[in-house]
């Protein structure tokens, strides 16, 4: 027999079936037993009567089973409005244990809080929350929402690598060793920054990625060493062609997956950067009108931006985005003064994304190199490779990338981006399940060139 999911079971009345999944609760009344079985659509009650009370009576939580039986309505006083199924039950005729489960080292979807370094050990288990099923089934609708958008609107996605070197978004960055290169090393992307420009520059002129990022930076709620760019680049198009199709796409998102949601400023207001600074002393304000409504969204652009700033270590210009933000004029005589092209998207408070026009002429772009004072061998040697691009027909574009993390953890109102990511790393970026980072054999070690000095 087929087995079907366990939401399928209410339009089965008087049907037989076979369901299979997770003893969630077992309730024994004598002679009769019930248990609660739990798959991913939900939770289903069997009846166990007669002679199959006996096997049923061995189930203890988180075993696995396959049942199968007849779907009856239950009496109307019986019925139970909290779950789906619950006009419904099993009358069970078969059972098959199809694996026996240690006591889960805490309450599959308990309502008290779960030491967070056990969840995170057992993240399988925390997973089987539905609280965590409802957050990752949520975020894969969400993928798929603006995968659909996107392609809709001739958007192209394409996979860029993750074996690459440096891209300068400011954080630290990941290192790999190259084997069959000793003393060489690949870098991990901190987001595809220059490969989409190269595709502009090779006319795919709507790009989207959903792409991984990778950041040695300091954990906290809203960031992660790991996380999720939706990642946008386009040709042919002003700051203002890129801020309409985000706002766009979040609006129609939220109105499609979220529709409990309240956008409650549209269009997105736009906030010059130094006027949010004087009023808000903050360039990402939180512009709720009640932030106590956990369905109040208000998001907002912050435009106008500085192109460079001062260092916070050294006495030198660093760029507030990345270089390849085209400044807002072509003359450059007074860099500090300078705008950039460049916005960002505000959620709640939250930064949910930054973008900007870009840099496509090869004189301009080393004119930035140079203000960030890169002597020419080393631009040549770190960012040769865009200068030569830019010299063989690169169009005007722009773009932007959404901390897709960010967004999702706003939308489903969670305290952190861990809620809304399968495997995420702790605090102190270890993954507590797989035990990551950890030792590699001195075999290992000398295949990759490398001495470790403990
Ligand atoms: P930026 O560095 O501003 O721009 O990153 C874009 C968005 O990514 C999210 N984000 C993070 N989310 C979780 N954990 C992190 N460690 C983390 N770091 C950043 C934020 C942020 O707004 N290449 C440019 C984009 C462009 O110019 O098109 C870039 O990466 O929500």
């Amino acid at each position: 027999m087929k087995r079907i999911f366990v939401e399928e079971t209410i339009n089965k009345i008087g049907e037989k079936v076979k369901v299979s999944g997770w003893v969630n609760v077992r309730r024994d009344h004598g002679k009769i037993i019930f248990i609660d079985l739990r798959d991913r659509t939900g939770l289903l009650q069997g009846v166990f009567a007669g002679d199959i009370v006996k096997k049923a009576d061995q189930l203890r939580s988180e075993w696995v089973v396959s049942i199968e039986g007849k779907i009856k309505e239950r009496p109307k006083n019986l019925k139970n409005p909290k779950i789906e199924t619950g006009a419904v039950e099993l009358e069970a005729e078969e059972l098959e244990i199809l694996n026996e489960a240690k006591t889960p080292p805490f309450e599959i979807g308990a309502k008290d809080e779960i030491n967070e370094e056990i969840r995170m050990e057992y993240r399988y288990l925390d997973l089987r929350s539905p609280k965590m099923q409802k957050s990752l089934i949520k975020r894969s609708e969400v993928l798929r929402f603006l995968n659909d958008y996107l392609k809709d609107q001739k958007f192209v996605e394409i996979e860029t690598p993750a074996l690459t070197k440096g891209t300068p978004e400011g954080a630290r960055e990941f290192v790999v060793p190259s084997r069959k290169h000793p003393g060489k090393f690949y870098v991990l992307p901190q987001s595809p920054q220059q490969f989409k420009q190269l595709l502009m520059v090779a006319g795919f002129e709507r790009y989207f990625q959903i792409a991984r990022c990778f950041r040695d930076e300091d954990s906290r709620g809203d960031r992660q060493p790991e996380f999720t760019q939706l990642d946008v680049e386009m040709s042919f198009v002003e700051e203002n062609d890129v801020m309409s199709l985000i706002e766009e796409t979040m609006i129609k998102l939220v109105k499609n997956i979220f529709p409990e949601k309240n956008i409650f400023n549209e269009p997105f207001p736009k906030l010059d950067y130094d006027e949010a600074m004087e009023k808000y002393k903050t360039d990402k304000p939180d512009l709720r009108k009640d932030k106590d409504n956990p369905d109040e969204l208000a998001f907002a652009w912050i435009i106008n931006m500085p192109l460079f700033e001062y260092s916070k270590t050294e006495k030198k210009l660093v760029s507030s985005h990345h270089p390849f933000t085209s400044p807002a004029t072509t003359n450059i005589n007074q860099p500090e003064k300078l705008k950039a092209k460049a916005y960002d998207l505000v959620l709640n408070g939250y930064e949910i994304g930054g973008g900007s026009i870009r840099i496509h002429q090869r004189e301009l772009q080393n004119k930035i190199f140079e203000i960030l004072g890169l002597k020419e061998a080393e631009i040549e040697a770190r960012f040769g490779h865009m200068l030569k691009a830019f010299e063989y027909g690169a169009p005007p574009h722009g773009g932007i990338a959404l901390g897709l993390d960010r967004l999702l953890m706003i939308l489903m109102n969670e305290p952190s981006i861990r809620e809304v990511i399968a495997f995420p790393k702790t605090g102190d970026d270890r993954d507590l399940m797989i035990g990551a980072p950890s030792d590699i054999s001195e075999n290992q070690l000398k295949e990759i060139h490398i001495k470790c000095i403990k």
